[in-house]
């Protein structure tokens, strides 16, 4: 990508600083507020916290690579009402843009894209809920969290830090686990992204979801945010937003895989983001000792919340 190869530019209070694609690719997490987040989003932080909302934004909300491409893509289809045509007006980085996205100099802000697009806007989102912009709860703006078990989130973490150079090095597996546990990773822990998220549920709109009960059973899942949209599609419009959110078509959509960004971002030979979207691949990486570690550590952070999640079904 040209913008990537060249040199490129950031602000700063001194005046214009010329930065390499090396300030900012492959470098340690940036602590916002106590949260570590990839430092290529920091320097923007100030317009995150002031983003503007519309009351009618429907936020999509997930600890990473819990699914927030695919329901991403399923709001998309049923704001269309299932039109697959209407779909494929342009890629997932700007129909949904991410709000915290921000690569000084090599693409547009989530921020930027995010106030370009027609309501009601899709917003993709990562933040844990005391980042998220107050204008969002100041607006009530519709909010989907989904949520996916953390052993499977932990591997699919791993492989996503592996091609996605944002991101630092994740190391070995088993070092990348340590991280993981220990929240040391974008965004934070997954224990308190979950558990905040699920408690401040009842006090805004938010749809709180589960990846293993979308896996499980899509159509009852996908009625549920058809119901919180305030939409009402019939069956035949449903199936078709089944088959085109299903991860095989999502897999071999340009549009949607991720495929259209630079490789000096994203480095789909070394994982692809659509990478196997199914349940239970943590026991192809977990290791005996380590899975009775993790066992123990979520025994104790989720000791005190309702929160359940399933590592395996039968027909996943
Ligand atoms: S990101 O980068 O944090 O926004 O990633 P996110 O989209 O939240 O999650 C990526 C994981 O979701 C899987 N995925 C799917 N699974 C099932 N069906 C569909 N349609 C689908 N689309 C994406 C994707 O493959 C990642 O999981 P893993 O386990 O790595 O395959």
């Amino acid at each position: 990508m040209k913008g990537c190869q060249s040199t490129y530019y950031m602000f700063v209070q001194s005046g214009i600083k010329m930065l390499s694609p090396e300030d900012v690719l492959r470098k340690d997490l940036k602590l916002v507020h106590g949260c570590p987040m990839p430092c290529a989003f920091v320097s923007n932080w100030e317009k995150i916290e002031q983003f503007c909302s519309r009351p009618d934004d429907i936020v999509i909300a997930t600890y990473p690579k819990s699914g927030n491409t695919w329901i991403s893509e399923i709001v998309d289809m049923i704001l269309n009402d299932g039109d697959i045509e209407k779909c494929k007006r342009d890629v997932i980085t700007k129909k949904v843009p991410m709000l915290e996205m921000s690569v000084p100099g090599v693409r547009t802000s989530g921020v930027e894209e995010l106030e370009k697009n027609p309501s009601p806007r899709i917003v993709k989102t990562h933040l844990p809920t005391d980042l998220l912009p107050k204008s969002f709860w100041e607006n009530n703006c519709k909010i989907i969290y989904v949520a996916r078990n953390a052993k499977d989130v932990s591997v699919s973490y791993y492989h996503f830090d592996l091609m996605n150079n944002l991101q630092p090095f994740p190391g070995t597996w088993g070092e990348y686990l340590e991280k993981f546990i220990a929240g040391k990773v974008s965004y934070g822990s997954w224990f308190t992204h979950v558990k905040n998220w699920w408690n401040i549920k009842e006090e805004h709109p938010i749809l709180f979801l589960y990846y293993e009960d979308m896996k499980e059973n899509p159509k009852e899942e996908i009625k549920k945010i058809m119901r919180f949209l305030e939409k009402n599609l019939n069956d035949e419009v449903l199936d078709r937003i089944i088959h085109h959110t299903s991860f095989e078509v999502m897999k071999d959509n340009p549009l949607v895989n991720y495929t259209h960004l630079p490789t000096t971002v994203m480095d789909h030979s070394k994982s692809p983001f659509m990478r196997k979207g199914i349940i239970g691949d943590w026991k192809n990486y977990f290791t005996v000792a380590q899975n009775e570690k993790f066992d123990a550590i979520y025994k104790t952070e989720m000791s005190e919340t309702a929160l359940q999640f399933r590592t395996e079904i039968s027909s996943a």
